[in-house]
């Protein structure tokens, strides 16, 4: 079996420490910990010990989580290394050589390409790019048979920033529980809605096989602390448990600390008000810059993220214009290929420099269009 790459990881961490302009990432502009700290927080990291920290999480921290989640209890919760780990230990607890799983496409494809390193076969589903990315669920229902094992859903997604409506999300739960399959939820951008303030439901809670994701990563700015978690049925959780602890043992103290205090109610209500600000605004600055190039691009206007999944209208793939763009103007954006869908690159605009950025991709993009 040939090992299947994680593409989008690889070109991000082959190319974002060399440009100067990085819009491959996928959340605003990262919080500091400055912003993160309240009264007396220093004086109880610097008093921490540091010893291995509780393996499936502090107390604390699963406290809080579970508190984001109805009905959820703190033995439903097991803390990890960002929701990258908690999706990884998921499909080793739950996927076997030769199950099926059926993924959203387009989608952040790191369960697509765990599983497929697992030897399962992968269908897909997709989101309809001429129906506002709305999913196709006769092509769900028609992919799901006895053989799925598992459907695994990105909500609200990366990279098209759609939110499935309560009706789209039951009728996945209906289709999932008919099968028996295990719902697997990656929620990572939960709280990063651009039009409400309203955080979108979870899955949890649906059907007694579903299992939901977080992240600090995204709706909270803070991806460098590397904590995110999984909640599930108790035993699944233990049994994602027993293979964190041949990955990575604990989460790290520090941030896990880091994260309690970030969950706080009155702080995660800051951190998460911050990087509505940056995707709001970012988005707006987006929009004027696709008004401006209609010729050249488009994009479906998201419903959450600091994401624009812009379509490009040149007959070029998307590795070889975002390689254009990269080496002509030292700006990196995500080919939309690595993320399943051809003809579009993925910018993120939640930073201060997007706009700088875009002007020297529209610039690339005309270039190609005649030729140069
Ligand atoms: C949908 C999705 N899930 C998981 C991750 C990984 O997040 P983390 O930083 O928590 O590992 C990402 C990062 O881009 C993502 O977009």
């Amino acid at each position: 079996m040939t090992f299947q790459p994680f593409a989008l990881e690889q070109w991000q961490s082959e190319w974002e420490h060399t440009v100067e302009i990085n819009l491959a990432d996928s959340s605003v502009r990262c919080a500091t910990l400055r912003e993160v700290l309240g009264a007396g927080a220093v004086d109880r990291l610097l008093d921490q010990v540091l010893f291995y920290p509780q393996v499936n999480g502090t107390d604390a921290l699963r406290t809080r989580i579970a508190s984001l989640y109805a009905g959820a209890q703190a033995d439903q919760v097991l803390v990890t290394t960002g929701a990258s780990e908690a999706n990884q230990i998921l499909c080793q607890a739950l996927l076997s050589p030769g199950d099926e799983i059926v993924v959203m496409e387009p989608g952040y494809r790191q369960v697509w390409g765990i599983a497929r390193n697992l030897g399962c076969t992968v269908k897909s589903f997709p989101l309809l790019p001429d129906q506002g990315w709305r999913p196709d669920l006769d092509a769900l229902e028609a992919a799901v048979g006895p053989r799925t094992r598992m459907i695994a859903i990105v909500n609200p997604n990366n990279p098209t920033g759609s939110i499935l409506t309560v009706e789209e999300a039951a009728r996945i739960t209906a289709i999932a529980a008919k099968a028996g399959a295990w719902l697997h939820v990656d929620e990572v951008y939960r709280g990063t809605e651009r039009l409400t303030d309203v955080e979108t439901p979870s899955f949890w809670g649906g059907y007694e096989r579903v299992v939901v994701v977080g992240s600090l990563s995204k709706a909270y700015g803070l991806a460098g602390l590397r904590i995110g978690w999984l909640v599930g049925p108790k035993d699944l959780v233990e049994d994602a448990w027993r293979r964190h602890e041949y990955v990575v043992i604990a989460a790290a103290g520090p941030s896990m600390l880091l994260a309690e205090m970030a969950l706080e109610p009155a702080t995660r209500a800051r951190l998460v008000g911050r990087q509505r600000e940056l995707s709001r605004s970012g988005w707006a600055g987006l929009e004027r810059w696709l008004s401006a190039h209609a010729d050249l691009v488009s994009a479906v206007p998201p419903a959450a993220t600091a994401l624009g999944f812009v379509r490009y209208h040149l007959d070029l793939d998307s590795v070889a214009v975002a390689d254009a763009i990269r080496r002509r103007t030292s700006v990196l954006v995500a080919p939309g290929v690595y993320l399943g869908a051809e003809h579009h690159l993925r910018i993120t605009h939640g930073y201060e420099h997007a706009p700088a950025a875009l002007d020297r991709i529209s610039t690339v993009l005309r270039d190609l269009k005649t030729g140069r």
